[in-house]
């Protein structure tokens, strides 16, 4: 029965005229009522549906009473029925390294966001790093936006770089519509991309203070010379997950946020921690986001947030074969104690939200060898599928997912009054999801560039069956439909 409503709707979708065959917003043309048993958000499931206007924006939410009557009354509305589908909010990875251009070989727009949109993601916010050049300058956001404007099936947002010496190009990037600002405190595994200096974080807080931007850390601050220099640890088997661990200690971690932590009483820039790895961090942010809330820092979360990835949540040390550095990222993915210790903040609503930090490479830079290969996991198309699969297994709901993996990453991105729920007035990025289906990670079902994953050959359980975005539909069941229909999430004039 599905099968022949979503078959009727795709047909009709490719019969759409496209304006210019590329990157035009070809919007919804009628009004489409989305129908689900089972509509999730954040707060509750019900029977019923979403009515999305000729913009493709959310329009009405209805219980099962009211569709039918919606119905009976002689509306020229397109039905699209999920039956027992869940439906959904699309999910917002804001956390993805598209490395286009210049490292187009690792992953580009196109293969980034098909992936995203066979994953049930409806938004990625790109990374400054890895692309060259990397998004450190106006005019290298622009080179960006050139790369990705033709290219992208769903919406895409811009990350802000911070690097030595960039200082001027902030209050340009943050005027053209960048989400936040990213910056190392250690090296940054790329040479274009050096780090920010302890010296320079007053400087950098003083510059951003009032503009309502983000401020983001990768969080790790090198102790003892322990990263590269195989200095103060056993580094005799490179090939061994263990020798890496090692090098990148929870202290490592630790002692980033606490400096972090030391600059929030003076300012109110929102600073948000990418990527925790170690359990340690949330109690040292808490604390911090304490201090501010009695400030009166009003913004969400008091200003102080933090994310944690899927290979986090899903993989512990202790399962890491010697030699598969598809599982080597920095931070580094640790024991199951640790991972466990996350769970419990997420159960607790302790962290805020979880993303990808999709970060691909080209098969050459994973050799068997942990403390030379490329530190990044590629993920973009199976975070929904990992989380649910991790969370279902530990009496997590539905609306848990939407609200880690639509609501929290919306707020960080400022775009929670235009994605991440399902709410009238918003943007209809929707998506059928079976929470029931499973399926195996292989080659040919992997849409991102580099075909590499720790996930290889593990079943996942949860599906995407069908993502819309803006009530267009732009994956179905394995497929990638139409041409590109992403926009880019700027400020008018970019
Ligand atoms: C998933 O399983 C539950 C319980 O068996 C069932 O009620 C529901 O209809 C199933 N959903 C789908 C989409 O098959
Ligand atoms: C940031 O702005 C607030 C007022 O909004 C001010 O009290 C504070 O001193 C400023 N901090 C810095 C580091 O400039
Ligand atoms: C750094 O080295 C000192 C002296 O060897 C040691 O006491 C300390 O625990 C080390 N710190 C970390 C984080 O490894
Ligand atoms: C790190 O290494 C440098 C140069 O090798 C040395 O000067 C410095 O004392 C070391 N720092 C620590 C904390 O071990
Ligand atoms: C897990 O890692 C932490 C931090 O490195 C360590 O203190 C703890 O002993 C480890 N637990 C196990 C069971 O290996
Ligand atoms: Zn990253």
């Amino acid at each position: 029965m599905l099968t022949l409503h979503i078959s009727a709707t795709i047909s009709l979708l490719i019969l759409a005229p496209s304006i210019s065959g590329r990157w035009l917003q070809v919007n919804p043309v009628e009004k489409q009522l989305f129908l689900s048993r089972r509509v999730v958000t954040e707060s509750c499931e019900f029977d019923g549906g979403v009515l999305v206007d000729e913009k493709g924006m959310i329009e009405r939410i209805l219980t099962r009473e009211n569709v039918e009557s919606l119905l009976t009354a002689k509306n020229n509305i397109k039905v699209i029925d999920g039956g027992d589908l869940a439906l959904m909010a699309g999910v917002i990875d804001s956390h993805v390294h598209v490395n286009e251009p210049g490292r187009t070989s690792w992953e580009g727009y196109v293969t980034a966001t098909q992936a995203a949109a066979a994953g049930g993601i409806t938004t990625i916010i790109d990374m400054p790093l890895n692309s060259i050049p990397p998004t450190t300058t106006l005019e290298n956001l622009k080179t960006k936006i050139a790369a990705a404007r033709e290219e992208v099936f769903v919406d895409v947002g811009f990350w802000g770089g911070i690097v030595p010496g960039n200082e001027m190009e902030l209050h340009d990037m943050v005027r053209a519509g960048v989400v936040g600002f990213k910056g190392f405190l250690a090296d940054s595994g790329v040479a274009e991309f050096p780090n920010v200096h302890k010296i320079e974080l007053g400087n950098l807080f003083s510059i951003l203070n009032g503009t309502g931007t983000v401020l983001a850390f990768h969080a790790e601050l090198e102790v003892n010379n322990t990263t590269t220099e195989c200095e103060g640890f056993d580094c005799s088997d490179p090939h061994l997950y263990s020798t890496y661990l090692a090098s990148h200690p929870p202290e490592m971690e630790l002692e980033a946020v606490s400096l972090i932590a030391s600059y929030l009483p003076q300012s109110d820039v929102h600073v948000h921690i990418v990527h925790v790895s170690a359990a340690g961090v949330v109690p040292i942010l808490e604390k911090a986001r304490l201090g501010r809330i009695h400030a009166g820092n009003k913004g969400w979360r008091g200003g102080v947030t933090a994310e944690t990835c899927h290979h986090y949540l899903t993989l512990s040390s202790e399962q890491i074969p010697a030699g598969h550095t598809e599982y080597k990222c920095s931070p580094p993915i640790r024991n199951n104690t640790n991972k466990e210790k996350l769970w419990e903040y997420i159960k607790d609503h302790r962290l805020d939200l979880i993303a990808s930090d999709h970060s691909p490479s080209v098969a050459s830079l994973k050799s068997s060898n942990f403390m030379e290969s490329w530190g990044g996991v590629s993920s973009v198309q199976f975070g929904l599928s990992l989380f649910w699969t991790q969370a279902k297994a530990r009496g997590l709901k539905l609306g848990d997912v939407s609200h880690y993996l639509s609501a929290g990453p919306a707020h960080l991105c400022g775009l929670q009054e235009r994605k991440g729920a399902i709410r009238p007035g918003l943007d209809a990025d929707l998506i059928f999801f079976d929470p029931n289906a499973s399926f195996v990670v292989t080659p040919d079902v992997i849409l991102y560039k580099n075909k590499i994953s720790p996930y290889m050959n593990t079943v996942l359980n949860g599906k995407v069956i069908q993502t819309y975005i803006r009530g267009q539909l732009v994956y179905s069941e394995g497929q990638i439909i139409g041409g590109p229909k992403g926009i880019l999430l700027l400020k008018d004039g970019y």
